[in-house]
């Protein structure tokens, strides 16, 4: 018997057919939806990860606006770079890209981002904000796997959820939003002792390493019908991989993400949604 190969095309298509409806909707009214995006120096995932939100956004109607900053760019300069795009009323979502470069803050290059136009859901706002239940722009990833939850009925209250991961892109929102579904969290990083034995008491396993030097998911770590979902992006030998032994992993589970075609197009779809309920606020 075999698991259940979860569908992140489909979600996605979905999603995307909702969100063009709201912009039809927001269209009508005479808003026109727009994004703005800022990337630091060029990383070439990052630049990959870039264009393929600008081509999403096309293909919904989502105007884009393109910020490319050199790698040395001060601190002084992206930050009135967001000041402005934060007063453009034409402007309803600012993202930016990260990794950012060494020279730079994350946390005060993010926190000047308005909560408002903050469709990552990066800001201290909007992660306090989560911490006490209340969602209004909630980090892309993170929301889509709920939809993956959602999509194939699966109720996580009272499961043990493992996520491998503790960052505000990924772990820390995700831990907020399973606990507001009462789920059991057990949030691990690479300080964790014992992984292996945390992942076997996993009803569902969220994986986010994106290092398979470090860490492979595979079939003896977890319990039998546990729920997969595979975050992770890296390259080995000129090929897309997550961080799960797929093969061995979906004679176990009941359900599990493939790389690519999981959790990454979901992802880019929620940013879209995202963008529409700004756009909205
Ligand atoms: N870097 C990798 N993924 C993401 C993402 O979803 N948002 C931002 N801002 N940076 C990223």
């Amino acid at each position: 018997m075999t698991g259940i190969k979860i569908d992140g095309i489909q979600i996605s298509t979905k999603i995307k057919l909702q969100v063009k409806k709201k912009i039809k909707e927001l269209k009508s009214r005479g808003i026109q939806p727009c994004l703005a995006t800022i990337l630091v120096g060029n990383n070439l995932a990052s630049l990959t990860y870039i264009k393929n939100k600008h081509t999403a956004c096309k293909e919904v109607g989502i105007k884009t606006i393109d910020h490319k900053l050199p790698q040395d760019v001060s601190q002084n300069d992206i930050n009135n770079l967001i000041e402005a795009l934060n007063k453009n009323d034409k402007v309803h979502g600012i993202l930016v890209q990260l990794p950012l470069s060494n020279t730079l803050s994350k946390l005060e290059t993010i926190s000047r981002i308005s909560p408002k136009k903050d469709v990552d859901g990066l800001t201290p706002h909007n992660l306090g904000m989560l911490t006490f239940g209340k969602k209004t722009l909630v980090a892309c990833t993170p929301s889509g796997i709920l939809e993956i939850f959602d999509h194939y009925n699966i109720s996580i209250q009272g499961k043990n959820v493992v996520v491998i991961n503790r960052t505000e892109l990924i772990g820390k929102p995700l831990y907020n939003l399973l606990l507001s579904r009462n789920a059991t969290v057990i949030l691990c990083h690479s300080f964790t002792t014992d992984l292996k034995k945390l992942c076997k008491i996993g009803d569902i396993i969220i994986t986010a390493v994106g290092n398979r030097q470090k860490f492979i998911l595979t079939d003896y770590m977890i319990k039998k019908n546990a729920i997969i979902i595979d975050v992770a992006i890296s390259r080995q030998d000129g090929k897309l991989m997550g961080d799960v032994d797929f093969n061995k992993i979906i004679k176990k589970a009941s359900y599990v993400t493939p790389v690519p075609g999981g959790v990454g197009p979901i992802t880019v779809a929620m940013l879209l949604k995202n963008t529409t309920i700004a756009a909205l606020l």
